[in-house]
């Protein structure tokens, strides 16, 4: 079976085509998939025993997004990184670079340290223990009472750390593939606007009580946006989505979400439809130029502001990249949008060792100026229980649709519960990407236990 859709076509190759500059190669290729029309069991979200595969055979090897390399700007500064029931000290060195340390300590296990901060030293609290920043030991208290400890390394465990786009990765196990090779081209595809361009703006961050799996695919496509999201609809070619699949780990959506999308709007002037998309999307009214689209408008029109932000010129950047919703995926829990469409970034984990909740991170990323240091990461915010997105300022006019989603996230969590059906039905086209990454759990899982 093909992967091309019977029904509605993707644009966004279209556009690319067309627009009024030329999109990196990588970028504007469109890939062919098949990822079958096979039941996804039910199970999957709702077992406890599915969980425990996963935390041990998958987040045990999989390379994760830890943070933001600007939550550790300087040396000594440290971060932790909660995986299920695991905690990864993460923290700048003095030549720069980042290690990632078990937060345990090598004696009876009692964990380092918590949150974030900044140490010349991670002292254990109960007998006092020590180690350097960079994991040396730095003493044994009453070590004359330890005679066993002469030929043991006792330094503490590392995982594996990576950098991209000014994310930190680590991986726990010694064996895994190198980082570049994990997420194949995706230099290639961010090469014209990478994302460590970006600063993180603000970090919000909720306890959701539903599987990851099932928070995290209520943002993987866009078939649910017309019901879910009406408002976005009258100039967003939501139905036409292009979703590409790169490798076992990358994947992506790109949804065109400035165009005229209905007959009626068709039919309008440049003008009427720059009047109808600002009355629409809540923008601030255009008034046209002679021969400008309001594509054309904004793209210029933002290409100002984020040059004026970055001091320097992204008069390069395509109408596509200054406008539309293109997002993507690399397995499990980095979802980086490219682009000024949407200017964020999700992480969804396991809530500790719960398979029935998971926090759900967004990071709002700005262009940063450039010219000065990245600025260190703000405290995150925590979105309370009875909260709602809309709550939160730093969100903006995206706080609302959250809690759009929101609604279907609780809503699948429940129904999963409480159906009789095994599995899910999913869409050939539109949901591939979600077919996508449980073969990956599924590879991953597939394997023996780590030693
Ligand atoms: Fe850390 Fe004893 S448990 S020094």
């Amino acid at each position: 079976m093909s992967n091309e859709p019977k029904g509605k076509q993707p644009t966004f190759v279209s556009w690319l085509a067309k627009d009024s500059r030329k999109a990196p190669p990588a970028y504007a290729r469109r890939t062919e998939f098949d990822m079958g029309v096979d039941d996804v069991p039910i199970a999957r979200y709702t077992s406890r025993e599915f969980h425990e595969l996963e935390m041990k055979r998958m987040w045990s090897r999989a390379w994760q997004m830890a943070c933001h390399e600007s939550n550790v700007p300087d040396p000594n500064d440290y971060i932790t990184y909660e995986i299920g029931n695991r905690s990864w000290i993460v923290t700048r060195q003095k030549d720069g670079s980042i290690k990632a340390f078990a937060n345990a300590c090598l004696h009876r296990g009692m964990q380092l340290v918590e949150g974030s901060g900044k140490l010349p030293a991670f002292v254990c609290p109960f007998h006092g223990w020590s180690w350097n920043t960079d994991g040396s030991n730095r003493g044994v208290t009453e070590r004359w009472d330890l005679p066993q400890l002469k030929d043991r390394d006792l330094c503490l465990p590392q995982a594996k750390v990576a950098t991209w786009g000014g994310f930190v990765f680590i991986n726990p196990d010694p064996d895994a593939q190198p980082f570049e090779d994990y997420i194949g081209d995706l230099d290639e595809h961010f090469v014209s606007d990478p994302l460590q361009n970006r600063r993180v703006a603000a970090h919000v961050a909720r306890v959701t009580p539903a599987n990851w799996k099932v928070a995290m695919e209520a943002f993987i496509e866009s078939y649910h946006v017309s019901p879910t999201h009406p408002q976005a609809v009258p100039v967003s070619e939501y139905p036409e989505t292009q979703y590409d699949i790169y490798n076992e780990n990358v994947s992506r959506l790109a949804t065109i979400s400035i165009a005229p999308v209905s007959d009626v709007a068709k039919a309008m002037t440049d003008q009427q439809f720059a009047d109808f998309g600002a009355k629409s999307t809540g923008r601030e009214p255009v008034r046209l130029k002679p021969g400008q689209s309001y594509r054309s408008a904004l793209a210029d029109e933002r290409r100002e502001l984020v040059s004026a932000a970055l001091g320097q010129s992204v008069d390069h950047l395509t109408d596509v990249e200054m406008l539309d919703a293109i997002e993507y995926f690399v397995f499990p829990n980095f979802m980086p949008w490219h682009g000024y469409g949407l200017q964020i970034t999700y992480r969804f984990r396991p809530n500790g060792d719960d398979h029935e909740s998971c926090i759900m991170e967004v990071y709002f990323m700005l262009p940063r100026n450039l010219s000065e240091p990245c600025p260190r990461a703000p405290e995150t915010i925590w979105v309370p229980e009875d909260g709602t997105f809309a709550d939160i300022e730093a969100l903006g006019r995206i706080g609302p649709i959250f809690d759009q989603d929101w609604v279907n996230i609780l809503g699948v969590s429940k129904g999963l519960k409480s159906t009789v059906k095994k599995g899910l039905w999913l869409s050939h086209y539109q949901e591939a990407r979600i077919r996508h990454y449980h073969k990956r759990i599924d590879a991953f899982i597939a394997m023996s236990d780590p030693t």
